[in-house]
């Protein structure tokens, strides 16, 4: 916690779009009146068929709905790239910055037109027709904003999976949503190390035989086999056909996308958004969040398989005409001076990054950052997880050189865009909170049987009403989207994350309390984790909890029984680690594993947690009342083998 107020610099309330009177009397406004101010600012986008009708919303089980401006049509790549080439066609729209320091293009949104349109005519050539579901596993090159635009287009819909994700979770991601189609890379390459992305999905495909054709983007030139009759080479392809292609014209509540994402039990969901609201939602946040002024040089650092590369790299941006920056690689390669050599070269203003990232590189001390100029950037972002105040400061004084302000922004892939986050004209800033709620959002703080908290508090953060960029439903299964986040708290939407409100009505996101870790800013859930880890032959049970970690901010921690008959050793660890690499993929490496002769169960055989995590943090003071074990004594046994590991 941080006592510490940093004002609105006078220049950015003179400026930006919205000061803090400004803000307080468009809140209220969305507030009284959803439906109206929802109406006037659906306008953003270009409506093929107007919308009548705003909103209709039910959170209740029997009839659980989302709809928004239901009645309007619209095409999403069209709002982001078609309609600027008239004024804007020479402007940028991509900058892309390859991996390799010297390797970089720029894309205007002329061109943006022409390699899109080629792209959806590549996609119809093979079949692909609206409301297909296409996998797209690539790597952060300018094809694969361009393979998410040309889905949209036709009316497909894109399931983008994380090119860090191994052969079997990208197999499941297929199968979950019956997807015959894959666009993917002959390899990806970040800090200097190729990434096998083609291998990989011949892997996965062994398991999807319902695949009919794999799209391969050149990237690399590296080695790849080519199936007869199921893969092509974009390039060849592209050559032969049209290069006009007409956007299809979409309803607002049609699909645009599905994307996985951790829960705190089972296999990912696959989180469904839908076309008219989406976009609303992402390109106003990303206009006033970011203060983005035509012109302005906006970099996100996130991967496009993630929601933030959706919503702030993609659409949000290209909706508003932005220049968005595309980066290939790593923070940290050739050295850690790299983001601040990539802000002077390309004159980024916005820069918008992860938690992780900035701790990463504040241990790197300040030389590497002071050695570049920065003085192009204007504003700072933080999304993911949580940011320590020592982190934020860090990012103040030395990345930004106390002038840029810096905005934390809260929100999920559940929820499309920003959802709680300062507005840099508007908000003053304290280092570690996200401060407050976007236009339209009402968050409400219940305790854990559901009565909402008033004034100064913590409780469970849920969000009262609706919005336009909420999520629609989970793929296939509708009643785990309510279920997820509708049962516990009736009536309004829960995030899993718990929160305190301060005497000033800022919010302080305090992390999950569910079983979902958050590893580096990604989503991990525990569950996942267990099954891969039981999933080998050696395995009896396993218990996944996280633990503080400095760079990371929560590191895997894995307690492990063995079968009958086997014996624990360093190899074996070091087998279950790359068994975990293997099944879900380099992100969900157990940081510590621990053997564990027994876990804490209780008498009905549920696994406490709780006596978990404290011991992974190394606090055996508090463990609570254990005497509801089944077995009390293997508390003593984890302790002893706690400290052993150090
Ligand atoms: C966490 C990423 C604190 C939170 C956009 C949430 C944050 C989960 C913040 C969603 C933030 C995200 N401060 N915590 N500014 N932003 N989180 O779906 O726990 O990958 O529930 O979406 O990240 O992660 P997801």
């Amino acid at each position: 916690m941080s006592d510490q107020l940093i004002k609105v610099p006078a220049d950015w309330a003179k400026s930006a779009y919205v000061d803090d009177a400004k803000y307080t009397e468009m809140y209220e406004q969305s507030i009284k009146d959803p439906v109206g101010f929802w109406a006037e600012h659906g306008k953003r986008v270009d409506w093929i068929k107007p919308y009548t009708k705003v909103k209709d919303v039910s959170y209740n089980q029997r009839d659980l709905h989302i709809r928004w401006f239901e009645d309007g049509t619209l095409n999403a790549c069209y709002n982001c790239v078609d309609r600027h080439v008239k004024d804007k066609g020479d402007e940028v729209a991509i900058i892309w910055e390859g991996d390799d320091p010297s390797v970089d293009q720029t894309i205007t949104y002329t061109q943006l037109h022409h390699h899109v349109q080629r792209f959806a005519n590549v996609l119809k050539d093979q079949g692909v027709k609206k409301g297909d579901r296409v996998t797209i596993y690539m790597p952060m090159i300018p094809e694969a904003a361009y393979a998410m635009l040309a889905c949209a287009r036709i009316g497909a819909v894109h399931s983008v999976v994380f090119g860090g994700f191994s052969p079997d979770a990208l197999a499941g991601r297929i199968q979950d949503c019956d997807s015959r189609f894959v666009i993917t890379s002959d390899e990806g390459v970040r800090g200097g190390r190729p990434i096998p992305l083609k291998e990989n999905t011949d892997d996965a495909l062994d398991s999807c035989p319902d695949v009919e054709s794999v799209i391969v983007v050149e990237h690399t030139g590296g080695a790849v086999t080519m199936k007869e009759g199921r893969d092509v080479w974009y390039h060849e392809v592209a050559g032969r056909v049209d290069h006009e292609c007409p956007c299809e014209e979409m309803n607002a509540e049609d699909p645009l996308f599905i994307l996985y994402t951790s829960g705190s039990t089972g296999k990912p969901k696959g989180v469904l958004h839908t076309t008219g609201g989406y976009l609303v939602y992402a390109s106003m946040t990303h206009q006033y969040v970011f203060d983005y002024k035509p012109g302005d040089i906006y970099w996100c650092t996130a991967d496009v398989g993630w929601v933030t590369g959706h919503s702030y790299i993609l659409y949000g941006p290209l909706a508003n005409g932005a220049t968005t920056l595309m980066f290939e690689g790593v923070p940290t390669y050739p050295d850690s001076s790299r983001c601040w050599q990539v802000c002077d070269k390309h004159n980024v203003n916005i820069f918008y990054t992860a938690p992780t990232a900035i701790r990463a590189l504040m241990r790197e001390g300040d030389e590497p950052v002071k050695k570049t100029s920065r003085k192009s950037l204007r504003l700072l972002g933080s999304v993911g997880e949580p940011i320590n105040p020592e982190a934020w400061l860090w990012y103040h004084k030395v990345v930004g050189d106390e002038r840029c302000p810096i905005v934390d922004t809260w929100w999920q892939t559940e929820t499309g865009g920003i959802l709680i986050s300062p507005l840099p004209g508007a908000t003053d800033l304290k280092p570690g909170s996200a401060t407050r709620p976007f236009f339209g959002v009402e968050p409400v703080l219940v305790d854990n049987d559901g009565h909402p908290l008033h004034g100064a508090t913590s409780g469970n953060l849920c969000i009262a009403d609706s919005w336009p960029g909420q999520m629609r439903t989970v793929y296939g299964d509708h009643k785990r989207f309510f279920e997820t986040y509708f049962s516990q708290f009736k009536g309004k939407y829960f995030s899993g994350d718990g929160c305190r409100r301060d005497e000033d009505g800022y919010y302080w996101i305090t992390g999950r309390v569910d079983d979902v870790l958050n590893v580096s800013g990604h989503r991990m859930g525990t569950a996942e984790i267990e099954s891969a880890l039981v999933a080998h032959e050696k395995v009896a049970e396993a218990a996944v909890v996280g633990y503080p970690h400095d760079i990371k901010g929560q590191g895997i921690y894995a307690y492990v029984t063995l079968k009958q008959g086997q014996d624990p050793s360093d190899d074996l660890k070091k087998e279950l680690v790359q068994w975990v690499r293997k099944e879900i993929g380099p992100i969900a490496s157990p940081d510590l594993l621990q053997w564990a002769p027994g876990l804490p169960k209780t008498r009905s055989g549920k696994i406490m947690r709780r006596i978990l995590r404290k011991i992974a943090e190394d606090d055996f003071s508090n463990l609570g009342d254990t005497s509801t074990l089944a077995d009390p004594g293997v508390v003593d046994d984890l302790i002893d083998n706690r400290q052993n590991l150090g």
